[in-house]
């Protein structure tokens, strides 16, 4: 059984040496880490033929408000707000609401909330569990597939950002970073029945299309972290559609790899600070039977990072913001 007492210390103030009383937004966050980041981002070029790690021109430091879309590796459970403080619920796996959908598919904290707690940052999180780019493009999901689970999609996601986004934040473009994080499902449903990865990279780049249209001047990917043919071919796709939206429209670009970081944490996990179980949690939906310390597993429910690999997944993504910038 996890502790019970984990629900109090996740609650803890946060009072970083990085906030001011100048405080952009309130941030309530406990960001120590237990584990080290064992492994560099491999920076590479504009030019690159695949999906590569780089940043054309992001600087955190500008940065006052996140605003990430993806599935349930980013999602709080907010929907389009800005996140309330994770509670664990025993035994309920995930941290967030006891009795609506409204939660967290970890322990505790995303990286998306401890990269927007670094940079003194407001984050409103479009992102759900389960999302896809596109529900048109699989063969198991509605509405191309009636009898297929709905589920959360970019489409519906950006949708509702342009519905109300302005109305929760000034989105001043250069102070404002947006993170699109998908493809784990896509892979998944592509593997249930097949589907056409055109109407998901077409898709894809008509939403970030969408979001340059509404002042988005800060776009950072996470790439999925496993390899899977029809989702690398699609990454590289979109690898060459950013370049496009960098040279003509001036755009800044960063491109995060996860499967370089995961690839690291499984080939070495202890010298990451890994020691228990690779995952916690025997189910995703109780967390009877699981282990003791979910701080040193990979990820604590299956498939899914537990608070510390969120916390590595942070520091990995602004090691290759500050790292990886390219000349242009
Ligand atoms: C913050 O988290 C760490 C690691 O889980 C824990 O050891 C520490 O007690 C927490 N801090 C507070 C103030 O709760
Ligand atoms: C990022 O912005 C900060 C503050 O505006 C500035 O001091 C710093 O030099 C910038 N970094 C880069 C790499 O341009
Ligand atoms: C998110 O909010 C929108 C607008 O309120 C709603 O239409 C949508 O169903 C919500 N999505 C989920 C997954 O709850
Ligand atoms: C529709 O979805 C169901 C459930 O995922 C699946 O069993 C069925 O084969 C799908 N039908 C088609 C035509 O893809
Ligand atoms: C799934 O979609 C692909 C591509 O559109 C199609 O060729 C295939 O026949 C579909 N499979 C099923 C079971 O509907
Ligand atoms: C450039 O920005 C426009 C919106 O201003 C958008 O429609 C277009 O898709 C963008 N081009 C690329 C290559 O991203
Ligand atoms: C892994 O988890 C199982 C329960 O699912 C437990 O019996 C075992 O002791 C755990 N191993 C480690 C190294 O934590």
């Amino acid at each position: 059984m996890l502790p019970v007492l984990v629900t109090t210390a996740l609650l803890a103030f946060r009072l970083a040496a990085a906030q001011t009383p100048s405080a952009n937004f309130p941030v309530v966050l406990n960001s120590t880490s237990t584990l080290t980041l064992a492994v560099e981002p491999a920076c590479g070029s504009l030019d690159a033929a695949t999906f590569t790690e780089l940043n054309t021109g992001i600087n955190l430091s500008n940065i006052k408000t996140v605003v990430t879309f993806g599935d349930s590796w980013t999602s709080t459970g907010a929907n389009g707000t800005v996140p309330l403080p994770p509670i664990l619920h025993p035994p309920l796996p995930s941290a967030g609401a006891r009795n609506s959908e409204n939660r967290r598919a970890t322990n505790g904290f995303m990286w998306s909330e401890r990269l927007a707690a670094d940079l003194n940052a407001k984050l409103l999180d479009y992102s759900w569990g389960g999302a896809v780019i596109d529900n048109f493009a699989y063969n198991t999901t509605s509405p191309r597939n009636a009898t297929g689970v709905p589920r959360s999609d970019f489409v519906a996601q950006t949708a509702l950002f342009a519905l109300q986004g302005r109305f929760l934040d000034a989105l001043v473009p250069r102070q404002t970073l947006y993170t699109v994080a998908f493809g784990i499902n896509d892979d998944g449903q592509f593997k249930i029945a097949g589907g056409d990865m055109d109407i998901a990279y077409n898709t894809y780049v008509s939403k970030l299309g969408e979001l340059q249209a509404s002042g988005a001047s800060n776009i950072l990917i996470h790439g999925m972290y496993t390899s899977h043919p029809e989702t690398d071919a699609l990454q590289s796709r979109i690898f060459a559609h950013l370049r496009a939206a960098h040279t003509t429209n001036g755009t800044q670009i960063a491109v995060v790899d996860l499967q370089r970081l995961f690839g690291a944490i499984a080939a070495a996990p202890a010298d990451f600070g890994y020691t228990g179980n690779a995952t916690c949690l025997v189910s995703a939906n109780t967390i009877a039977g699981g282990c003791a310390d979910p701080d040193r597993s990979v990820f604590y429910i299956p498939g899914h990072p537990s608070m510390m690999t969120h916390g590595l997944i942070n520091e990995y993504t602004a090691a290759v913001v500050n790292r990886c910038i390219v000349p242009t």
